[in-house]
């Protein structure tokens, strides 16, 4: 495996996947049951924007050093903006925070985080990050074969399936566990990032995880950051949102136009599947 989510932290498809992530943890923290949160592809944790991968990308400069540079950033994006701010103690932006950093950070007394990464190095990282906190479990292990089986009862589930998409099974593994976690808790949220490149793909990828899911509502939203003119080109990015809270349709309209906003033709929409 090749990939390395230290070129590609905090640019924009990022902020899209963490400002989503972080509206879900809020709203299905707001009853008293335990969630326990579930991360297939956890990556390091935390990233080093000034480090040689992320200068040699230059994602994190379109993305969240754009973002950090705002007057007034859109308010669905202002949670983001404040971790990052508190990810780097409130001095110049130069850390990036993954989803396991911004997930741990946000438990409850009572919560539980699993948190899967496959590749050693990477999950070392990870679980330094996280060495001090009761509540979060690394595995290093493949996410897709075990999440399931980390499903604690009794709690609500959030599991937040992101992988890096290099092997085309990635989209039907991202189908199957969401059928293997809805058949363990029907009311299980799930947040599947995805890379948009072309509708094809996409339109198949829906379908699939629409015979997977069976009734469950699925909302899909689209940043598009150019036209899908170009199927070789990461476009825009889809996150399909499971089971999706009151009012994700609106909050996941705005985070996509919000991240769009500045793209020459850019677009943004969130609709429901099925
Ligand atoms: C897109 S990155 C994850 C980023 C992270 N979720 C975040 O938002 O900060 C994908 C990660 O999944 C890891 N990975 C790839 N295949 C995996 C698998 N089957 N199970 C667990 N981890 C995997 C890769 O090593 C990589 O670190």
């Amino acid at each position: 495996m090749n990939y390395r989510h230290a070129f590609h932290a905090g640019n924009f498809a990022d902020l899209v996947k963490h400002a989503a992530l972080l509206w879900l943890l809020a709203q299905m923290q707001r009853g008293g049951a335990p969630l326990q949160v579930i991360d297939t592809h956890g990556g390091s944790g935390l990233y080093d924007l000034r480090g040689t991968e992320a200068r040699r990308s230059g994602e994190a400069e379109a993305g969240v050093m754009r973002l950090m540079a705002q007057a007034e950033p859109a308010a669905e994006m202002t949670p983001l903006v404040q971790a990052v701010a508190e990810a780097n103690s409130g001095g110049e932006t130069w850390l990036y925070p993954g989803s396991p950093w911004l997930i741990a950070r946000a438990l409850r007394p009572g919560d539980r985080y699993d948190v899967f990464e496959m590749q050693p190095d990477e999950h070392g990282q990870l679980s330094d990050l996280m060495a001090e906190r009761k509540a979060v479990a690394t595995h290093c292990a493949d996410g897709f074969a075990g999440a399931v089986g980390q499903m604690a009862r009794g709690a609500r589930h959030l599991v937040l399936v992101d992988p890096p998409f290099e092997r085309a099974d990635d989209y039907g593994r991202s189908c199957d566990l969401a059928a293997g976690v809805l058949d363990q808790d029907p009311a299980a949220t799930l947040l599947i990032w995805a890379p948009l490149k072309d509708l094809h793909t996409l339109d198949v990828f829906v379908r699939d995880l629409e015979d997977a899911c069976d009734l469950a509502p699925i909302l899909i939203a689209e940043a598009r950051m150019r036209p899908l003119e170009d199927p070789m080109k990461m476009n825009g990015c889809a996150l399909a949102l499971i089971n999706p809270p009151d009012g994700a349709q609106a909050v996941l309209q705005a985070i996509c136009a919000a991240v769009v906003a500045e793209a020459v033709g850019g677009k943004a929409q969130v609709w429901p599947a099925g």
